[in-house]
């Protein structure tokens, strides 16, 4: 089985370039099925979850043509079924768009319920009822939701969370609705805006995203258009992060700043000096970090994808740190494999009280998920000796080339897939 062999110790220094943000390109995606016109998406992460979103979208029939590693041609025009099989949704809920996309061009879509996902139970009630809203029939029947309608019309939609998967999906179904759609309380994270810019690339009328109420007026159709996906604010933060830890100097590049403002905050606080030009973000840290408070919020609060990773900086950190985690239920689960490295975290409901320890052991550690992975990985390169991680499959869902990028900064890691090739790993390490 595949897993990251990691000798830590390391500082990182270095530049490193930050892909297409892996949740705009699953909106994006599933998007760009509305038109029967061809739609060139450009700087695509070339990520699990997106392949996986492809290969759904084509179990349906659209046709897609990668032309480069991070450009596709996708086209709608073609579609034969209305199905989304259980077998992609059970591997990336993300799926769900596609719900949204085939109501709003045919007005008919069935995707699986998604099931529980390993950072707690995350609901769909909220996508339901806007598709409610705009009149279709939603019903659950044998493991799959079902949405139909004559017609959609326009309607006022609150959102009693925010959420940013119900707002895409709601975007989704009411583009090509007749007449005017407000969601308020709206999801206004920066891929909630790329979803929305995108579709007006593609001729709909859709204002106010980024805010708190989107307004839709909608259009009879929508047209091809060639179009670029925003960096990834997560990957980048993962690699802020990352120099922090490991007391590095790193440079994120092709980034936007303003999205990574809640994290180079926390930074600042933690004793990280921070450098921002037009597209980039320097991260140096010259001591110890010191302890702080992180509370998890909808944009522009403090994203849930970067708790596990400022978790981990804070174990390290001088002092007694709190982190509060308001957004998933279930998103502590690295905790136990920190334990193993020395870390002193006591989790309490949605609560972690850590106090921080002066360094980390190296150790073999199990990825739970996507976040936690990547920060376990963070770990076990501050760690002096050899530590592994296995179940890098998560890892692999959201971050392209991750030991790769991570090696450009000095990191010495490696993937590999049998005890020999960890053997040879270490030999090549010393
Ligand atoms: C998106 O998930 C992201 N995924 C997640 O990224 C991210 O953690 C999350 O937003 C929060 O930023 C994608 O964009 C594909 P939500 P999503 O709906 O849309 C509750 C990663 O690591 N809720 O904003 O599923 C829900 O239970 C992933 O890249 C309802 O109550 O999240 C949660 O408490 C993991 N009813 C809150 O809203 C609903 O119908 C926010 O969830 C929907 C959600």
């Amino acid at each position: 089985m595949e897993q990251y062999a990691i000798k830590g110790g390391n500082p990182l220094v270095g530049e490193v370039e930050i892909g297409g943000a892996k949740n705009a390109a699953l909106g994006v995606l599933a998007a760009a099925i509305m038109t029967d016109d061809t739609v060139i998406v450009d700087n695509l992460p070339d990520v699990r979850d997106i392949n996986v979103l492809m290969n759904a979208m084509e179990s349906i029939g659209v046709v897609i043509n990668r032309t480069d590693r991070h450009t596709v041609k996708i086209n709608g025009s073609m579609i034969h079924g209305f199905v989304i099989e259980d077998e992609f949704i059970k591997k990336i809920r993300a799926s769900y768009y596609l719900l949204g996309a085939l109501l709003g061009k045919y007005k008919h879509g069935e995707v699986a319920l998604p099931g529980g996902c390993n950072i707690g139970s995350r609901k769909i009630d909220l996508h339901i009822k806007g598709f409610k809203a705009l009149g279709a029939e939603v019903k659950i029947e044998h493991g799959l939701i079902i949405a139909k309608a004559e017609k959609l019309k326009g309607a006022h939609i609150y959102l009693d969370t925010v959420s940013v998967g119900a707002t895409i999906n709601i975007m989704l179904a009411a583009v090509l609705a007749e007449g005017k759609t407000v969601i308020e309380n709206a999801a206004k994270e920066p891929h909630v805006v790329d979803v929305a810019n995108f579709l007006n690339s593609m001729g709909a009328n859709i204002k106010g995203a980024g805010t708190d109420v989107v307004r839709i007026t909608g259009v009879p159709r929508l047209h091809a258009t060639e179009y670029s996906i925003i960096p990834d604010q997560i990957e980048a933060g993962t690699f802020m992060l990352a120099a922090a830890i490991t007391k590095g100097d790193v440079t994120v590049k092709n980034v936007i700043p303003k999205h990574l403002e809640s994290t180079s905050a926390k930074l600042i606080e933690m004793g990280c000096q921070i450098e921002e030009s037009d597209d980039a973000v320097r991260v140096v840290a010259s001591r110890r970090l010191e302890s702080t408070q992180v509370k998890t919020l909808p944009y522009p609060g403090f994203p849930t994808d970067m708790q596990p990773q400022i978790s981990v900086a804070l174990a390290l950190a001088q002092g007694t740190s709190i982190v509060t985690e308001s957004i998933f239920d279930n998103r502590f689960k690295y905790v136990d494999e920190l334990a193993k490295m020395g870390s002193d975290i006591k989790v309490e409901g949605n609560t972690a009280i850590i106090a921080g320890v002066k360094h980390f052991t190296s150790a073999n550690l199990t990825a739970p998920d996507l976040r936690a992975g990547a920060a376990l990985v963070l770990a076990c390169l501050t760690a002096e000796g050899f530590s592994t991680v296995e179940d890098i499959k998560y890892i692999e869902r959201g971050y392209e080339d991750f030991h790769i990028k991570l090696q450009g900064l000095g990191a010495q890691i490696d993937k590999v897939e049998s005890d020999k090739d960890l053997q040879k790993f270490k030999f090549k390490v010393g």
